[in-house]
C-alpha cells in the first residue's frame, strides 16, 4: 500500500500534497514525509506518525515550493522510522522519490551501486530506485527513470522531481496503482482518486509500463519510450466513496483485494519457473534448524488461529514436522513443553495482541526459537522475535480480518515449501506442481469473486436465520471455523464451525429445517464422507448450502443450494473457499443493516489480555 500525492504548477504545492495525504491516510500511516523545490534546492521533511504530526513539523520549519510530492507509508521492508519514510533522495539531494510497492532485485541493485560509492540512508527497497536515477541522469530526468525502470524487478508506482530538471514531474507504473490529475495550468499524481477529488474531476489511469511526462500545462504519456493516447476520465465519486475505491464498505474492498495480497505476499519470493523459493536473507533463520527442529507450536488469536489450523496441515503433510496449534490465550497458561528443539510461530496481523505477545514472551523465555507472521512492519511481535515472515497485505482497515487471513496462509504455504524444499521431504516434481498450483490462486480467487451475484441471492435467502452450521474436512476445517466466525462477527447470527466427521456426536441433534448447514464439499480426499455428511443433514430435514467445485452434479443433486468454485488443488483449496463464505457473511451482514466495518462490541487489535 502507501499513498502518494504529487503537484506541479504556479501555487505552493504543500497545502495541496498534505491534504491530498490526509485523505489517503487509509492506505498506510507508520510514518509520512514531503519534498519540494525550494529557490532551486530539494527541501525535504519526513517523520514517523500520521500526518498530523508531518505538518506539525512543517509549521515548525516552514517549506515551500510550486512542484513537490509526499508520501504516507505502510511499511514493507525496513522498520517505520524516519530514515525509511519518504521521499527518498540521490547522494547529491539533486533528485528525489516516492514509490509504492516492493522492488524484488534491490538487494543486486543495491550491491551494484554501493561499489559504485553510491550512499544509503535507509532500509528500504525504495531507495535503489533514486540512486538508479542518479546513476542514469545525464540532465533530463524523463530518460534517466526510462533507464531506470529497464532495471528495476518488481511492483512500482513512483514519483520523481530533480532540482536540476525542475519544470517537469515525472511517474511511472507497474503493478501499483497511480492517477494524474490534469488541472488548469496545474497538474497532480497520486496513488487514488480521493487525493486529488477537492482540486480536479478529471483523472488519466496510468498503466502498466506507462511513464508520465508532467509538466504545469502538459501531460504526455510514454509506454516503451513511445507516447501513447491515455483518456481524460471525468470521476463523480463523493470522497468518502472515493476512499473505499468505489465500494461501500472496507471490509468489500478488502475481500476484493485478496488476489492482489498474495500476489504481493508472493513478491520476490516464488519463482516457479525454477521451481525456487527465495526468502532465506529475510527470514535469516539459522543454517540448519529447519532440519532439526522436533516440533512447531503455532499461537494466534482469532482468524489469525484459524490460518495457524491450516498451517498445521501444511507443516505435518508437507515438511513433516509435528505441529500443534494453540489459541494464545490458552498457551500463555498452559506450560507447553518448550525448549531450543521447539519453534513458536507467531500468527498475528497487527503484531500487537496482547496474548499473542504474552505467547511469545514465555517462548523466548524457554530457549525456543521465534517466529512472527505478521501484516505490520515494525510491530511489536516482529521486533521482540528471532525472526519475521512479512505479509504485504496493506493496511487492514475492517474489523473483520480478510486479506490478512488469505495473507497469513500465503505465508504459510511459501514456508512450507521452503522447508519441504530443505527437508527434501517432498519429491522435487510434486514441489513444482505446488508452487505452480499455488501460483495460479490470484487467477481463482478472481473466479469466485466474479460469482458474488449468486452468493448475495442466497444471502438474501438466509439472512433472518438465527443459527447456521459450517462443516469443513482436513485442510477445510479450519475454513468452516473461519467461515463461521465471519458471520457471527458480522451480522450477529450464532454460527459454529465443526469438522463435519464430529457432526454425529452432538451437532446432529441441533438440526431441523430452520438449520441451514454450510457444508465444504470441495473434491478432496475425503470428498465421499462430506457426501455422507450431507445425506446425514439431509435425513433430518436440514437446509444445505454446498460449497462445490464448478459441475459437481452430485452435490447440486444433494443440496438446497450451491456456491460454486473452480477446481484446484485440494492443498491450496483453503485459499480459494474461504472467500465465497467471508462474501456470504458480508452480504447477510449488510441485509441485515449492520455496521460492517466496525460491528459491535469488536476491536481490530486486541491489545488487553
Ligand atoms: O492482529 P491479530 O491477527 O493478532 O488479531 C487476532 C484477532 O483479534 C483477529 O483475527 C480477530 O479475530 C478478527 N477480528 C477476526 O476477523
Amino acid at each position: 500500500m502507501c499513498g502518494i500525492v504529487g503537484y506541479i504548477g504556479d501555487s505552493d504545492s504543500v497545502p495541496v500534497i498534505i491534504d491530498g495525504l490526509k485523505r489517503l491516510e487509509y492506505r498506510g500511516y507508520d510514518s509520512a514525509g514531503i519534498a519540494v523545490i525550494e529557490n532551486d534546492e530539494i527541501r525535504r521533511i519526513r517523520g514517523t506518525g500520521k500526518i498530523a504530526q508531518l505538518e506539525l513539523a512543517i509549521k515548525a520549519s516552514p517549506i515551500k515550493g510550486s512542484v513537490g510530492i509526499g508520501h504516507t507509508r505502510w511499511a514493507t521492508h525496513g522498520k517505520p522510522s524516519e530514515e525509511n519514510a519518504h521521499p527518498h533522495t540521490s547522494c547529491n539531494d539533486d533528485i528525489v522519490l516516492v514509490h509504492n510497492g516492493i522492488i524484488e532485485n534491490y538487494v543486486e541493485l543495491k550491491n551494484q551501486l554501493v561499489k559504485s560509492n553510491h550512499k544509503f540512508d535507509s532500509e528500504t527497497d525504495t531507495e535503489v530506485i533514486v540512486h538508479t536515477v542518479e546513476k542514469n541522469f545525464k540532465g533530463d530526468l524523463l530518460e534517466a527513470v526510462f533507464c531506470t525502470i529497464d532495471e528495476i524487478v518488481g511492483a512500482y508506482a513512483v514519483g520523481v522531481i530533480s532540482k536540476l530538471d525542475k519544470t517537469r514531474m515525472i511517474a511511472a507504473r507497474k503493478d501499483a496503482p497511480l492517477i494524474v490529475g490534469v488541472g488548469e495550468s496545474e497538474n497532480y499524481i497520486a496513488s487514488d482518486i480521493p487525493a486529488i477529488l477537492p482540486y480536479t474531476k478529471k483523472v488519466i489511469y496510468l498503466e502498466d509500463g506507462d511513464v508520465a511526462d508532467i509538466r504545469k500545462n502538459s501531460v504526455t504519456v510514454y509506454n516503451k519510450r513511445k507516447i501513447v493516447n491515455r483518456m481524460v476520465h471525468i470521476v463523480r465519486w463523493d470522497p468518502i466513496q472515493a476512499e473505499k475505491g468505489g465500494y461501500k464498505h472496507f471490509m468489500l474492498k478488502e475481500i476484493f483485494e485478496q488476489p492482489q495480497a498474495v500476489q504481493d505476499t508472493f513478491r520476490g519470493r516464488i519463482y516457479p519457473e525454477q521451481s525456487r523459493l527465495s526468502f532465506d536473507e529475510e527470514l535469516k533463520i539459522p543454517e540448519g534448524l529447519v532440519k532439526s527442529i522436533q516440533k512447531i507450536y503455532i499461537v494466534a488469536c482469532g482468524t489469525s488461529y484459524h490460518a495457524g489450523l491450516v498451517g498445521k496441515f501444511l507443516f505435518e503433510n508437507y515438511a513433516k514436522i509435528p505441529c500443534e496449534v494453540d489459541i494464545a490465550s490458552e498457551f500463555r497458561y498452559r506450560n507447553p513443553i518448550l525448549n531450543s528443539k521447539t519453534m513458536v510461530m507467531a500468527i498475528t496481523q497487527s503484531g500487537e495482541t496482547a496474548d499473542t505477545l504474552a505467547s511469545l514472551r514465555l517462548a523466548k523465555s524457554s530457549g525456543s526459537y521465534t517466529l512472527v507472521i505478521s501484516n505490520v512492519v515494525g510491530s511489536t511481535a516482529s521486533r521482540e522475535s528471532d525472526s519475521t515472515l512479512y505479509t504485504h497485505c496493506g493496511p487492514e482497515v475492517g474489523v473483520a480480518s480478510t486479506k490478512a487471513f488469505i495473507g497469513q496462509l500465503t505465508a504459510l504455504y511459501l514456508l512450507t515449501l521452503d522447508w519441504a524444499i530443505k527437508k527434501n521431504s517432498v519429491s522435487k516434481e510434486s514441489v513444482k506442481n505446488m508452487i505452480f498450483s499455488l501460483w495460479d490462486v490470484p487467477m481463482k480467487i478472481n473466479e469466485v469473486l466474479k460469482g458474488s451475484k449468486k452468493i448475495l441471492e442466497i444471502a438474501k435467502k438466509f439472512f433472518h436465520s438465527k443459527d447456521f452450521l459450517y462443516l469443513g474436512r482436513n485442510f477445510n476445517y479450519p475454513i468452516a471455523l473461519e467461515g463461521a466466525l465471519k458471520l457471527k462477527e458480522i451480522s450477529y447470527i450464532h454460527a459454529e464451525g465443526y469438522p463435519a466427521g464430529e457432526m454425529k456426536h452432538g451437532p446432529i441433534a441441533l438440526i431441523d429445517e430452520n438449520m441451514p448447514v454450510v457444508v465444504i464439499a470441495t473434491k478432496s480426499s475425503v470428498y465421499e464422507k462430506i457426501l455422507s455428511n450431507i445425506e446425514e443433514v439431509k435425513a433430518r430435514l436440514g437446509v444445505v448450502i454446498s460449497l462445490a467445485n464448478v459441475g459437481e452434479r452430485i452435490i447440486e443433486q444433494k443440496s438446497d443450494f450451491v456456491i460454486t468454485v473452480p477446481d484446484v488443488d485440494e492443498f491450496i483449496s483453503p485459499l480459494v473457499n474461504v472467500v465465497p463464505l467471508q462474501l456470504f457473511a458480508y452480504y447477510c451482514a449488510i441485509l441485515r443493516g449492520n455496521d460492517v466495518d466496525q460491528p459491535r462490541n469488536l476491536a481490530k487489535s486486541v491489545t488487553v489480555e
